[in-house]
């Protein structure tokens, strides 16, 4: 594996990942969250960006977005579909996010469909750095993948129990949790299931769980 680019696939089929995941819109796949998206403008960090169909819906609002993509051509194409000048795009990735101040923090980070990347040595300090970009009271919004992996993609189990102790670890605490099918009918079809988390970042630490 090269460990400048662990997911070849991304990039050899970008111009098809992108199509497909267009075809959902920010509002139907976010819907069961949306009340917890601040509507007024914000500054917002999208890690794992894919086709920017997020950042570009949030910066349509008004809201300021660093979005985060490390595979160079999902990023080209994504700033292409969804020019906007509330987009800040950052060629980085998990778990160190180097690119970034150490003191630069914000009220919202979307992590849609990426932990899984994450193998399990990556997991803690990724979690780590997530809470160091938040501010006290800011929120992380982020999707677990369950179910058959495709193959050629860098992919691992993701548990809820364990994410949320590593979460609690960094005084970030479960506000919300659902598991849902897959909107994508091929992956539907195969049986995946997501569990969507909002983490709220405290100041004092994390007894219980919903
Ligand atoms: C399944 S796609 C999801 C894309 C987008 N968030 C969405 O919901 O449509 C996973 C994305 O995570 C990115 N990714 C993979 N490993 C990553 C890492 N270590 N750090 C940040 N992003 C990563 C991939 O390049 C890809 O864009």
């Amino acid at each position: 594996m090269d460990p400048n680019n662990p997911n070849p696939g991304y990039a050899r089929e970008a111009d098809v990942l992108v199509d497909t995941w267009e075809t959902v819109s920010f509002v139907e796949l976010h819907q069961p969250v949306l009340h917890l998206i601040p509507a007024g403008p914000c500054s917002i960090l999208d890690i794992g960006a894919g086709s920017g169909r997020d950042a570009g819906h949030l910066a349509a609002m008004g809201h300021h977005v660093v979005a985060v993509e490390p595979v160079d051509e999902l990023r080209t194409a994504a700033m292409t579909r969804h020019p906007s000048p509330r987009i800040a795009w950052i060629d980085d990735g998990l778990p160190e996010l180097a690119t970034l101040s150490r003191n630069e923090t914000f009220d919202l980070v979307m992590l849609t469909a990426v932990w899984m990347h994450l193998d399990p040595q990556q997991r803690p300090p990724a979690m780590a750095r997530l809470a160091s970009l938040l501010r006290t009271g800011g929120l992380i919004i982020m999707s677990l993948r369950h179910g058959p992996m495709p193959a050629g993609r860098r992919m691992f189990d993701v548990g809820v129990e364990e994410t949320l102790t590593l979460a609690g670890a960094q005084q970030l605490r479960a506000v919300f949790r659902m598991r849902a099918a897959s909107m994508q009918p091929a992956n539907r079809r195969a049986g995946v299931t997501w569990t969507r988390l909002a983490l709220i970042k405290s100041n004092s630490p994390v007894s219980s769980v919903p």
